[in-house]
C-alpha cells in the first residue's frame, strides 16, 4: 500500500451509532445491523451449510485469503477464467442459497439510510475473514448496473476497511468496523478501491477468531 493513509474516525471506537459520511456517497453506518447480528449468523450458517465457504483462485491461480459463498440469484466466483457472477455454485452446479429475507430487508433499510432508494440486491457475497486475511484494494467493477450502490456488512471480529478513489494511487482512509457496523457506498464513489487490512487475532463471543462480511450488490 504506497498511497497516503489518514484515519477519519476515532480508533478508540469512542464514535457510537449514527451514520458518517467519508466519502461523496459514502457511509459508515455504525451498528445499523446490531440488534439483527444473531439472525444474520444463523442465516449464514444455513447458506454455508449447503454453499460451504471456499478460497476461490484467481485467474493467475493464486489462492484468496478470503473464504466465500453466496446468497441470491447471482453469486461472485473467481477462477482461471476471471471474475465473474453466475447464477449456480460451480461446486454442485446448483442454484446458489436464496437470499434470505432478514438480509434482504438489512440492505435496503441501509441503502435508504445513505440516501440509495429502493435498493433490491440480487447478489450476496459472504466473505470469512481469520487473523491475517486482507482484501487487497480493488474496485467492484463486475456488475452490470453501477447505479446501484454497495452495501457491506461487518460481524465479528474488528477489520481496518481502507476506501481509497477512482484512481489506485489516490488517498486512502482508513475506517474502523466492528460487530454490527454498516457501510454504504454508491453514486459519486460506486467505483472507488477499498480493500480490508490483514484482520488482527481476536476472540469475538459470537465469531471467535472470525470476521463475516456480507456484501450486497446489484450484479445482474
Ligand atoms: C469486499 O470488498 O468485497 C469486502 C469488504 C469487507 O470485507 O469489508
Ligand atoms: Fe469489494
Amino acid at each position: 500500500m504506497h498511497a497516503p493513509m489518514q484515519d477519519l474516525f476515532d480508533a478508540t471506537g469512542a464514535d457510537v451509532g449514527g451514520a458518517t459520511q467519508f466519502a461523496e456517497g459514502a457511509w459508515l453506518l455504525r451498528e445499523f445491523a446490531l440488534d439483527r447480528a444473531a439472525a444474520l449468523l444463523a442465516a449464514v450458517d444455513a447458506i454455508t451449510a449447503r454453499a460451504p465457504f471456499r478460497h476461490m483462485e484467481t485467474r493467475r491461480g493464486l489462492r484468496m485469503s478470503v473464504a466465500m459463498s453466496n446468497c441470491g440469484e447471482l453469486g461472485w466466483i473467481s477462477d482461471r477464467r476471471g471474475y465473474r457472477y453466475a447464477p449456480c455454485d460451480p461446486r454442485d452446479g446448483r442454484p446458489w442459497p436464496a437470499m434470505p429475507p432478514v438480509f434482504a430487508r438489512l440492505a435496503a433499510e441501509a441503502a435508504q439510510a445513505a440516501g440509495f432508494d429502493h435498493f433490491v440486491p440480487d447478489a450476496c457475497l459472504v466473505n470469512r475473514y481469520e487473523p491475517g486475511t486482507r482484501l487487497s484494494l480493488h474496485q467492484d467493477r463486475d456488475e452490470r448496473d453501477f447505479d446501484a450502490p454497495i452495501v457491506s456488512v461487518s460481524l465479528g471480529l474488528p477489520a481496518t476497511f481502507l476506501f481509497g478513489g477512482a484512481a489506485r494511487g489516490d488517498r486512502v482512509q482508513r475506517v474502523p468496523l466492528r460487530h454490527g457496523d454498516v457501510v454504504a457506498w454508491g453514486g459519486a464513489s460506486r467505483l472507488f478501491h477499498h480493500g480490508v487490512l490483514p484482520l488482527a487475532d481476536g476472540d469475538h463471543p459470537l465469531l471467535g477468531a472470525r470476521r463475516i462480511n456480507l456484501t450486497f450488490r446489484r450484479a445482474g
